[in-house]
């Protein structure tokens, strides 16, 4: 399905990446590059500066990112990995697609319109604190996406209406010139992954608190991992799996046998939640040590990372440059 295909995705650098956005997300992501014909994966620091607006907290959240997918993965020699900022042109193409986009459309983007409902509900103006950043975000987005003659966009189901807002816009560029002036971009959901649970139950999510943190230290992962929200059943005590937490975090990293044991032991009364809590834990450690190895070393080695995005934007400007070039000459003759 993706052989030959050219696959993009962009992440904001808004803090760093939890194990819910790494088995979510992360990994699928580099899995799909794998498969791709052209992977491009950028850094959506344009996007950030509409929530974030101190250098230092971007700067540091641009280096987790970037040292987070390469640790997990990502082949700076094969795939196109870039910084947004790197590519000028991407600022050009959104201009002329604001001349194509409804304003409507951008009313009825769901960020800015949670940004309304969270106002009215709390009686304040419906845009307090909204600002044209965040109001005209599908359209910057759907200009990364257009830029590299993307097929294929990875989505949360979130984004999904982001990729069929951009694909209206190409659609209406293109009938208006009767040709194919840019490529119709497809989302692709990824509905058969799992929401990992947080250690409150909820879904683990950076804004509620819950999360079990990615690439840590020993401690700092033991902690979050050991303040699983249990209830007080002893050892002993026959417990059903699917009312704890700490085994609903498990079966999403384990593989299925080893679940299956968490499960039974739990069952039948051999497994307290101490035990378990140690299992999780081991799992998390085991499971990422090599990759947080490359982590370490990337976060203590930036100006290679650095490089690598600078060799990426060199590699991926050309497509925004042809991109741009194609909707110029025909616009402006
Ligand atoms: P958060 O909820 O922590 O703010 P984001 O909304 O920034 O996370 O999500 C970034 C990516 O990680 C998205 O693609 C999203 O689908 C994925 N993701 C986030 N939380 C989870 C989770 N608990 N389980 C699975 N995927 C997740
Ligand atoms: N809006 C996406 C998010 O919040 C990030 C993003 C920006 C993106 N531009 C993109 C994703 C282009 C895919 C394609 O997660």
């Amino acid at each position: 399905m993706f052989e030959g295909k050219s696959i993009l995705t962009g992440v904001k650098p808004t803090g760093k990446p939890h194990v819910g956005n790494y088995l979510g997300a992360i990994k699928p992501a580099i899995e799909l590059a794998r498969q791709a014909g052209r992977f491009s994966l950028f850094i959506a620091d344009y996007h950030a500066i509409n929530a974030v607006k101190d250098t230092e907290l971007l700067q540091k959240e641009i280096k987790e990112i970037a040292c987070v997918y390469l640790a997990a993965g990502l082949q700076p020699d094969k795939d196109y990995f870039y910084r947004q900022a790197d590519i000028p042109e991407i600022h050009e193409i959104t201009t002329i697609l604001y001349a194509f986009t409804p304003k409507g459309f951008m009313n009825k983007s769901h960020a800015y319109k949670a940004c309304v409902e969270k106002n009215l509900a709390e009686n304040k103006p419906a845009d307090d604190g909204v600002n044209m950043g965040l109001f005209t975000y599908p359209t910057l987005m759907a200009a990364d996406i257009l830029a590299m003659d993307t097929d294929i966009v990875p989505v949360g189901k979130d984004q999904i209406q982001h990729v069929e807002i951009a694909r209206d816009i190409a659609g209406a560029i293109n009938a208006y010139f009767g040709k194919e002036l840019l490529k119709l971009p497809q989302y692709y959901a990824r509905e058969n992954i799992a929401v990992i649970p947080g250690i409150d139950g909820r879904k683990m999510s950076k804004s509620y608190n819950n999360v079990i943190p990615l690439f840590e230290d020993e401690k700092t992962t033991k902690k979050a991992v050991y303040a699983t929200v249990t209830d007080s059943k002893s050892i002993e005590e026959p417990k059903n799996p699917d009312d704890v937490i700490v085994y609903q975090i498990y079966k999403c990293v384990a593989d299925s046998q080893k679940a299956e044991e968490m499960a039974e032991g739990l069952r039948n009364g051999k497994l307290g939640y101490g035990h378990i809590k140690g299992m999780l834990l081991n799992e998390i450690l085991e499971k990422t040590k090599e990759e947080k190895e490359k982590y370490d070393y990337y976060m203590a080695h930036y100006d290679e990372v650095k490089g690598f995005l600078a060799d990426g934007a060199a590699k991926a400007r050309p497509y925004a440059q042809a991109t741009l070039k194609r909707l110029k000459e025909t616009i402006f003759g």
